[in-house]
Parts: structure tokens; sequence; C-alpha cells
């Protein structure tokens, strides 16, 4: 008689990937390590959550009179996103909850403006939410926020406009539609269509989200002055915060069993120099997959170890939002810097391979060296690429000058050619 060859049982060898995460259908499982994840508990942001409250209070006590402008600034992962989130969100439930009869109603709207990288395109999305059937097209920026200011009477409203990665707007178009948003119902169409007692009331809020340092420096005077006042700062996170993040998420998406303290906090350890909860969460869910596809059961320092190789600083979805010419020239900057020895660029060795990548990608036709440098500039403004001049000198101290250096912190650049290669071949895809 035939001996059997097979002594493991098909629910062995599929049950081999369910022993670190928890069960999606019962738990949450694999899904909370997502970008797309909003988590039920917020950690150590009350003091900005308070801030924003009592910056936004006269939502809620004189929602006709209510003009306020903050600025949101911090760096990426700190919880910028989430926090104006759940403040909206909440603030959407109370006004619910309270709301008497005739009391205006209240419109709450996020956008990210790295999806939705025009002001124009950012007021369409606001109308077709305020009127169905909106146009996407027909009418001029000045049109649809003279639009916008009549519906907030009209139709009785507040509104908070949240724009979220400001950043992406292109640094004309964003003063200038800043600067329209600022001074918005100071403008005559009110008092000729409403009469001048309207005029004393205000109900467009705008909370602005940057990641620039010094976006209040871009603003005119006249913007800065009624936008830049209201700043709330995000700090990087500690690591024992960090923590506390990690921690909650490992409860929610893994096993009991699978995971310590002490790996938590290898992990917080590590994402403590960029303050990053994105990075941290995301680096405990690679672990976790290393973990799992060794079909081992319980994680270690050293899934922690290959983890950080994969790990992108900077988000994937980033990188697929940019442009295919920024792509090209941030592609040139990793390749250049996979091969070199120093930990830097040089501009003018950029656009030499910017050329040569270029005509390898089915010979797209390079954009001009000034292009070259707008990009180079919008790499810098969103934190992917750091630029800077630096004096450079002889070894007897004479100065020979000053270049332009550029470096990619901390990338490994293996995987970002990888990402941007198919990020590439995608979009000209489609
Ligand atoms: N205080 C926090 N508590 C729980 N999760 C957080 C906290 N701060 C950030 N996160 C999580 O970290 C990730 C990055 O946060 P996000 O708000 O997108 O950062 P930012 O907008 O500042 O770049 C998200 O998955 C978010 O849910
Ligand atoms: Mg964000």
């Amino acid at each position: 008689m035939a001996t059997p060859t097979k002594n493991y049982s098909f629910s062995d060898l599929f049950g081999t990937h369910k022993t670190i995460f928890l069960d999606e259908d019962v738990n949450q499982g694999e899904k909370v390590f997502t970008s797309s994840y909003t988590p039920h508990s917020i950690w150590h942001r009350e003091e900005e959550m308070k801030a924003l409250v009592s910056y936004f209070k006269s939502i809620i006590v004189s929602p006709t009179t209510s003009s306020k402008k903050v600025i949101l600034y911090g760096p990426v992962g700190t919880g910028k996103t989430v926090i104006s989130h759940a403040f909206g969100n909440e603030l959407v439930n109370y006004l619910a909850r309270e709301r008497n009869h005739g009391d205006p109603k209240f419109r709450y709207f996020h956008i990210n403006c790295r999806k939705t990288k025009t002001p124009h395109l950012i007021l369409t999305t606001v109308l077709r939410y305020l009127v169905s059937g909106f146009p996407l097209r027909g009418f001029s920026v000045d049109e649809l926020l003279r639009m916008f200011t009549l519906l907030l009477y009209e139709q009785n409203l507040t509104v908070l406009l949240v724009l979220d990665e400001i950043d992406y707007l292109f640094p004309e178009e964003r003063t200038d539609f800043l600067y329209s948003l600022s001074r918005l119902e100071e403008s005559p169409i009110l008092r000729e269509e409403f009469g001048v007692s309207n005029r004393l009331e205000s109900r467009f809020n705008l909370l602005t989200i940057t990641r620039d340092k010094n976006f209040r420096y871009y603003l005119d005077t006249s913007t800065a002055s009624s936008l830049g006042r209201n700043y709330i700062t995000f700090n990087p996170y500690t690591r024992y915060q960090l923590f506390d993040i990690l921690a909650s998420r490992a409860e929610l998406g893994l096993r009991e069993d699978c995971y310590n303290d002490e790996i938590l906090d290898t992990i917080a350890n590590l994402a403590e120099e960029k303050g990053d909860a994105r990075f941290a969460i995301e680096l405990l869910w690679r672990s976790a997959k290393i973990c799992e596809a060794g079909g081992e059961k319980k994680l270690s320092a050293e899934h922690v170890r290959k983890a950080v190789v994969e790990v992108l600083p900077i988000e994937k979805s980033i990188i697929d939002d940019l442009n295919t010419h920024q792509k090209l020239v941030l592609l040139s900057i990793a390749r250049l810097l996979s091969v070199c020895s120093q930990s830097y660029v040089t501009t003018p060795e950029v656009r030499r391979e910017y050329e040569m990548v270029c005509e390898e990608a089915n010979n797209i036709r390079p954009r001009r060296q000034t292009q070259v440098w707008a990009y180079l500039k919008d790499l810098h403004r969103l934190g992917i690429i750091q630029q800077e001049v630096e004096n450079r000198h002889l070894a007897n101290g004479r100065s020979i000058g000053r270049i332009s250096t550029i470096r990619i912190r901390d990338i490994p650049t293996e995987e970002i050619i990888q990402t941007l290669n198919h990020s590439i071949e995608d979009s000209s895809q489609s």
C-alpha cells in the first residue's frame, strides 16, 4: 500500500499566516495598521485638542459671527490629520445634538490638497457638497468664491473648512487663495445682495494645516495678520508617546502572545528620532509581516531590524501623487546617491542624471533647467529632499565658493528606486 506523501493539512498551511494578526472578522486585525484606519483613542494630544476647541469655540457660541482662522503646523506623522478629523467630527456631532430650530447648520469640509490640488477644484468640491449637481467646469475661482460666500447666507450655514497639506498647492496660487479666503466675507457683494446689516455676520472658519515651519512667513502681511495669529504647533512624539500609540494599535491588531512591551519599546525607540507615528506604526506592521512570513509566532528584534530597511520614511502615497517629472527628478537623485560615496549630490549632477533617466523612460522629453530647479524646490518643500547651500573650503581654509547640496535623509535608496520605477510605470500606463 502506498504511504501518503502528505503529512500536513491545508489548514496547517494556511494557518501559518494566522499566527500573528487577530482575525479581522472578529477583531480589527491587520487593518488597524493601514493609513485609512481612524483610531478610536487618540493619545497625548490633549493640549492641541484643547487649543483647537478654544480657538473655534465661537462656532458653538456665536455661529453667525464666527470667523476664526487657525494654522496648524507640525512635521509628518505628528497627528495633524487625525486630530483635525476627530475635532471636526466631534463638532459635527455636538452641534447636531445641541442645535435649536433656526440655528445655522454647521458644515465641516476636510480637503486634502495633495489630492485636490487647485483652488478651483477645492471650491468646486465644496460647492458640490452644498449644491447637488454643481458643474465641475465653467466658473472662475473668483466666481466660485462669490457663490460660496452667498450660499453661506442663503443656506444659513456656518462652515469649517480644513485645508490639509496646503503645501501641495502651488506657492503663488496658495498665497492668492489664502488671501481671498481670509477676506472672504469682506467683499462688497454681500452688502449688495444682503444689505449692510449682514456685514456684521461672519460664518466662515478656516483651519490650514502645513508641515512647513516657515509657512507663516510666505503669507503677505494682510493675510498673515488675519490668518497667522492663531498658531498650533504639533511637536514630534517622544519615545514614550510613540510607545502608547503602538501599544493601542498592537492590542487591536495583534495576538497578545506574539509581542511584548520590550519589542514595542524597541520600535518606539527607533521611531523617536523622527517622532513620526506613521513611521512607528508601519514599522510594527512590517515587523509582524516579516515574522508571519517566516512562520514564526513571536516578534523579535531581528524582525524589527529587517523591517527598518523596508519602511520608507516617506509615505508611498506621497510619492505616487508626485507628477511624472518630479518623480523622474527624485529617481535621478536616488540613483546618484545609491552609487556615489558621498552623502549628497549637486544640482548639475542631478540635471545630467535626470536627462538620462528621461531618455531611458521611453524618451520622455526632459524639462528645462529652470523647471528642474522648480521641481527640486517642490521636493524640498514637501520634505522629501533636503537642499542646502554650503560654503566650500580648501584644506588651508581658503573659500572656493558655494555649492547647492541635495540629500535624502535616511532613505534606503534601493527601496525608493524600486517604488519610483513602479510608480512611474503606473503613471505612464494610466
Ligand atoms: N496621538 C495619536 N494617537 C493615535 N494614533 C495616532 C496619533 N497621532 C498619529 N496617529 C496615527 O499615526 C498616523 C499618522 O498620523 P497623521 O494624523 O496622518 O499625521 P500627520 O497628518 O501629522 O502627518 C495615522 O495612522 C494616525 O492614525
Ligand atoms: Mg496629514
